[in-house]
């Protein structure tokens, strides 16, 4: 696996794979790998000839108050995993070349970016537009890879993509879970053993929401219901948001139909967590 940190030999390597005709799939992390990016590399390497991962801990998406200097880092065992993985080069760039002091160009998604991890993190997916914009010009990359954990980082890139007309391939990769059904998230570490126990709750009550849906349950609001009542028998928990809603338009909806994104963003103690299911309601017969 190669290492390469300057963003010119980045682009340059890209573009003399590209020459090849080879195909490029890009990953791009805030590494501290777990399952979740080992997912989203093997997506990669399954679909096209070279497979980058970026590992970029990207200050823009951080609010004043957030955890950019605590966000864990940890490069020679992330170096040793993509390795293992079969990654064919980890892009490393330094904070000063990628935001170099007369920066002033920034990406916006407007609608999609106002709810959920939006208005709970202010500028926050300006930041994660910005840097993917620039990763996507650096790695030149047929295909990227995304979790579903992210979904509205999904939605808000895919929306991206399509306006500005890069041509790539946005991929996103199903949730990976802990054996006891965690999301597999960076920030898992920060939980303490207790707070590791409560974190359970956002599992156990999205599937709660889930088998109402399953059970046929047309009301949102119901199950919204459901999911709050289970998150607050937990001391510990507290909703950030809780979302039921259309899952292309992320507008709110009062009855189940078609594809629908239930949502939550939980504080477990000083640590937020996101989480999320995709439900797919049965068509009616006509
Ligand atoms: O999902 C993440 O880890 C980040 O938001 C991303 C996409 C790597 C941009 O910094």
């Amino acid at each position: 696996m190669q290492v390469i940190t300057s963003i010119q030999e980045m682009q340059k390597t890209s573009l003399e794979i590209k020459r090849t005709g080879a195909t490029i799939g890009c990953v791009p992390t805030m590494g501290f790998f777990h399952r979740g990016h080992l997912s989203l590399m093997e997506g990669s390497r399954a679909e096209n000839d070279f497979t980058v991962v970026s590992l970029f801990v990207n200050p823009t998406q951080f609010g004043e108050n957030e955890d950019f200097d605590e966000y864990p880092r940890d490069l020679e065992r992330d170096k040793d995993l993509a390795e293992k993985a079969g990654v064919d080069i980890l892009f490393v760039p330094a904070p000063g070349e990628m935001y170099p002091e007369n920066f002033s160009t920034f990406v916006n998604v407007y609608g999609l970016t106002d709810e959920m991890c939006g208005a709970s993190r202010p500028g926050h997916f300006r930041g994660v537009t910005t840097v993917v914009s620039k990763l996507f010009n650096i790695i030149l990359p047929n295909r990227a890879y995304f979790g579903q954990k992210d979904a509205q980082q999904a939605l808000v890139v895919q929306r991206m993509v399509e306006d500005l007309n890069f041509p790539v391939e946005i991929r996103v990769m199903p949730i990976i879970r802990e054996d006891d059904g965690l999301a597999m998230s960076s920030r898992n570490t920060y939980l303490s053993k207790r707070e590791r126990e409560a974190a359970l709750v956002i599992p156990k009550s999205l599937e709660a929401g889930r088998a109402l849906l399953e059970q046929g349950e047309k009301r949102a609001a119901l199950v919204a219901e459901k999911i709050s009542a289970v998150i607050k028998r937990e001391p510990l928990a507290c909703i950030d948001y809780l979302v039921v809603k259309d899952a292309v338009t992320l507008k709110d909806i009062e009855e189940i139909k078609g594809r629908v994104l239930v949502a939550v963003a939980v504080w477990i103690g000083k640590t937020r967590l996101i989480d999320n299911f995709i439900f797919e309601s049965p068509q009616r017969r006509t």
